[in-house]
């Protein structure tokens, strides 16, 4: 009888290593002011554990180095090229396959091609890229995420879903002629990583079809979306992961792919999709600005990389692997009463900071000043998803929180070993016992746009 062991074990072995970026505290101190308490302008040699994205910063395999020595770099008709079509239409089905340099190029051809003053295109949610090229061509774009979501607290197994009762009527309203497509972004970024199920997305697929409109798959985080369908969607526990991810596919027109994500590449994209007439449009934006038709601002040795990534990623001990690391680490912050999103999300943890720091009012970036106590104290680069990043202004120019406050801590894919992970627990659990000591922030000075990128900030009194 072979025995179920119940230790999931790191599915590789390292061939090469980089080493980590040690500083003292006082150091970091030093760091955080030059900075101006904005974690982007902190040079990554001085980061410990990088936690910022999982976004080209996973560990390629040796059979991608491999594939990046024989990458064909020709400039019209390569051979990776080819190699990189096949391996998406195998995985997609779908008949046209357009490489971009990232998911947001994708994004802005397509919007270009289809979005405009009046309309409106839907989603669970869109991530931030994608409605900022949504807006950029003048539509709006309208999140219907589902109820559970925003119970960060309580667990359920799909918070990734849309509320599909309030899309369909949104579509009832404002007419199916003014909504030129509907995005399904899985894993559901924005709301902690979060599945959607395949129920969930046949639901999305009906309501599309009954109107005529067109469903794309935003795929950045697709296998882990597929993989958790496989653990927590009745009827899928025995079907091939792969199988799995074929359907979803199937349900859609098109898709496009941040291939930084669930294709372990660096860099990298598509848009992939049926329609001939929008990929013939969509080839010329690509030729203006991007590269022709066959590379699409990628090297050939890039779009091999990416090839053998979409393959490796199918693996069921990988997968395994990957959302129990994620599990792992939710765990070990609970156990210090840290509250997150709870369950965590597929590529990483985010933590409740409007929970855990209920003395930081909003306008003083209780997620910031938390992000930037846990490199203070660890070394530990998260992101904040909160007043920084969402905060507006009124028309009178009043000042209006984000509905969350929350520090993202993503996981790089293949890079970190459960001591790291165990080390950032370890922190956190310190933070959290001292968390009456984190004092809030206050901007020194931030543009109107995109503020969290580049606002310089204070430590308030
Ligand atoms: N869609 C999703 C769901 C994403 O998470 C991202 C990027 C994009 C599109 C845009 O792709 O970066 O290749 O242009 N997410 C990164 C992150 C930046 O950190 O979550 P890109």
């Amino acid at each position: 009888m072979e025995w179920k062991w119940k230790t999931i074990i790191e599915p590789f072995k390292i061939k090469t290593v980089e080493p980590l970026g040690f500083t003292t505290r006082e150091e970091r101190l030093k760091i955080l002011d030059a900075a101006h308490y904005n974690l982007f302008n902190i040079r990554a040699e001085k980061v410990l554990i990088d936690l910022l994205t999982d976004s080209g910063t996973g560990a390629m395999s040796a059979a991608q180095w491999g594939g990046i020595m024989t990458g064909d770099e020709s400039y019209a008709g390569a051979r990776s090229y080819y190699n990189f079509e096949g391996e998406i239409k195998r995985l997609t089905g779908f008949a046209e396959v357009i490489p971009v340099h990232q998911g947001r190029a994708a994004e802005k051809i397509l919007f270009t091609l289809i979005g405009g003053k009046g309309k409106y295109v839907i989603s669970n949610s869109h991530f931030d890229t994608t409605r900022a090229n949504v807006e950029a061509s003048g539509a709006q774009a309208m999140d219907f995420p589902s109820k559970a979501a925003m119970d960060f607290d309580k667990p359920a197994p799909f918070k990734g879903n849309a509320d599909l009762a309030a899309m369909e009527k949104f579509v009832r309203e404002k007419g199916a002629k003014n909504i030129p497509l509907c995005v399904m972004t899985i894993t559901n970024n924005s709301l902690g990583g979060q599945p959607v199920s395949m129920e969930n997305l046949k639901g999305a697929q009906s309501i599309c079809h009954k109107y005529g409109i067109p469903l794309f798959l935003d795929c950045a985080r697709f296998a882990e979306n597929a993989y958790f369908i496989k653990l927590r969607e009745k009827g899928y526990g025995c079907v091939p992961v792969r199988k799995i991810a074929e359907s979803m596919f199937e349900l859609a027109d098109g898709t496009w792919m941040s291939s930084k994500k669930d294709a372990f590449a660096n860099m990298g994209g598509f848009l992939a999709l049926n329609n001939k007439d929008w990929a013939s449009k969509a080839r010329q934006l690509l030729i203006l600005t991007e590269g022709f038709a066959t590379y699409g601002g990628l090297a050939g040795r890039d779009l091999e990389a990416i090839a053998i990534g979409l393959r490796e990623v199918l693996d069921e001990n990988y997968l395994q692997y990957r959302l129990r690391s994620a599990e792992y680490f939710g765990e070990g912050l609970l156990k210090h009463g840290i509250p997150i999103v709870n369950p965590p999300g597929g590529h990483g943890v985010y933590i409740n900071a409007k929970k855990l720091l209920p003395h930081i009012q909003p306008r003083n970036f209780p997620a910031q000043s938390l992000a930037c106590r846990l490199y203070l104290e660890g070394g530990i680069r998260g992101v904040e998803i909160g007043t920084l990043m969402f905060g507006r202004r009124d028309a009178k120019g009043g000042f209006l929180p984000a509905p969350m406050e929350l520090v993202r801590l993503a996981m790089p894919r293949r890079v970190y070993t459960q001591s790291h992970i165990d080390y950032v627990i370890e922190v956190l659990g310190m933070i959290a016992r001292n968390k009456k000591s984190i004092k809030g922030l206050e901007v020194v000075e931030a543009p109107r746009a995109l503020a969290h990128f580049t606002a310089k900030l204070k430590l308030g009194r």
